[in-house]
C-alpha cells in the first residue's frame, strides 16, 4: 500500500479558484495529508490517459473524482474508461463510473418509485415514440415536471400545465389530451414561461431524448416546492449539512436553482431531525435500488415537502447528485476532514 490518494480535476471552467483548483479541492487534499497520507491533484486530458494510468496505478491506492461530466475534454467516455482501468488495477474509486451513473442519472428517481421516497406515477422516456404516446395521457392527471438527464442548473427541466385552468379542471384523468391543447411551460433555469401546443412541445422535447444518455423523467409537480427544496449533503452514509433552497417568490416560479434567484440557507442535520430520520431509514433502500453497497463518497439528495393524508409533512425525493458535489461555502464545517477519513477508511 502506498497510503496515497489522487484527486482528479479538469483544467479551466468557472468552478475554479485562483490556484486553478475547485475551491474545495485543496482542502480535501490537505485534510488527507493531515491524516498522514499522501495526496495530490492531477488533471485529466484524453491525450494523457496512458501516462495518467501508469503514474496513478504505480503510486496511489484510490482516486477521488472532482470532475463535472459536462466539462470533460473529449467527453466522459474516455475519462470513465480510465477510471474503470484504475479500479481494475486495484484502486478504490470514489466514485466509480458505475456509481456516478446509478446515483447521478435522473432516472434514479424511477428506480425508487416503488418506495415511499418517490411518487409511484414517476416514469422515464427513453424513446421519442414512447414519449409521444404516453405524455398526453400523463398530463391529464395534473401538472407535471419533465426532466432531461443531461445538463444541470435547471436547463431542460420543465413545469408543464394546461394553460386554461377551466379546461384543466374539466379534463377526464386517463384520457389522452388533444395535440392542439395549449400548455404553459416554465423552465427551471430561469423560471421563464412559454406557451406551446401539446404537439409543438412534444416535438420540442425530442432533443432531450435523442443522443447519448438521453431520457426524460416525467414526475408529478409538487406544489409545496414554493416552500423550498431541502438538500442533504452526505459524506458516505452520513448527512453532514443541509441547504434549504427557496425559489424566488411570485409568478410561475418553482426553481430552487441558484441562478434562477432562489434563496439559500445553510444548516446542520440537527436542525432537520424529521427529514434526517426519514432519510436514514430510507438510505439502505436507496442503496438496494441503486447499485448495492457502493455509496458515493460525496453526494446530495434533494427533497420537496408533501402532505400525508393525515395532514402531516412528508418528503419527496427530487434528485440525487454525486458527480462533483461542492461544499465551497461550508469549508469551516469540518467536511473535508470527514471526506479524508471516509476515503482513507474505504482504502483500508
Ligand atoms: N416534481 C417537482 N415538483 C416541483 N418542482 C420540481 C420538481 N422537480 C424539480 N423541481 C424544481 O426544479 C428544479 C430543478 O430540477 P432538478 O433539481 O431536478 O434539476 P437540475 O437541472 O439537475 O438541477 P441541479 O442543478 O440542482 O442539479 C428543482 O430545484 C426544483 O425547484
Ligand atoms: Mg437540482
Amino acid at each position: 500500500m502506498h497510503k496515497a490518494i489522487v484527486v482528479f480535476e479538469v483544467e479551466g471552467g468557472s468552478d475554479k479558484y485562483f490556484d486553478g483548483h475547485r475551491k474545495d479541492t485543496m482542502p480535501i487534499v490537505n485534510a488527507i495529508r493531515n491524516e498522514g497520507w499522501k495526496s495530490e491533484v492531477v488533471y485529466y486530458r484524453p491525450e494523457w490517459s496512458e501516462a495518467l494510468f501508469d503514474y496513478i496505478s504505480q503510486n496511489f491506492d484510490g482516486y477521488i473524482s472532482r470532475v463535472n461530466p459536462g466539462s470533460i475534454p473529449g467527453g466522459e467516455k474516455g475519462y470513465f474508461e480510465l477510471l474503470t482501468k484504475l479500479s481494475d488495477a486495484g484502486l478504490v474509486g470514489m466514485a466509480t463510473p458505475e456509481e456516478m451513473m446509478e446515483y447521478g442519472a435522473k432516472d434514479a428517481l424511477v428506480k425508487l418509485k416503488d418506495t415511499s421516497l418517490v411518487p409511484s406515477d414517476t416514469h422515464a422516456y427513453y424513446e421519442v415514440e414512447e414519449f409521444h404516446k404516453t405524455f398526453p395521457t400523463s398530463l391529464s392527471y395534473g401538472e407535471r415536471v419533465l426532466k432531461q438527464n443531461r445538463g444541470s442548473t435547471g436547463e431542460g427541466i420543465w413545469r408543464v400545465r394546461i394553460a386554461d385552468p377551466e379546461l384543466a379542471a374539466a379534463v377526464e384523468p386517463g384520457t389522452a389530451l388533444p395535440l392542439d391543447t395549449v400548455l404553459k411551460c416554465t423552465e427551471a433555469v430561469d423560471n421563464h414561461t412559454e406557451e406551446f401546443t401539446l404537439g409543438e412541445f412534444l416535438k420540442f422535447c425530442e432533443q432531450y431524448i435523442v443522443g447519448d444518455n438521453g431520457m426524460l423523467v416525467d414526475m408529478r409537480f409538487m406544489p409545496r416546492i414554493v416552500e423550498g427544496e431541502i438538500r442533504i449533503l452526505l459524506v458516505g452514509p452520513d448527512p453532514v449539512f443541509i441547504v434549504h433552497k427557496k425559489p424566488a417568490a411570485g409568478g410561475d416560479n418553482f426553481s430552487a436553482t441558484l441562478f434562477s434567484g432562489a434563496e439559500y440557507k445553510y444548516g446542520t442535520p440537527e436542525e432537520w431531525p424529521e427529514l434526517v430520520e426519514m432519510f436514514n431509514q430510507a438510505r439502505p433502500i436507496i442503496a438496494e435500488n441503486l447499485g448495492g453497497d457502493n455509496i458515493p463518497l460525496i453526494w446530495t439528495a434533494d427533497f420537496m415537502l408533501d402532505t400525508a393524508p393525515d395532514g402531516s409533512d412528508t418528503y419527496v425525493l427530487g434528485e440525487i447528485n454525486c458527480s462533483c458535489v461542492g461544499f465551497t461555502s461550508e469549508l469551516d464545517m469540518g467536511i473535508q476532514e470527514k471526506v479524508a477519513r471516509e476515503a482513507i477508511s474505504r482504502i483500508k
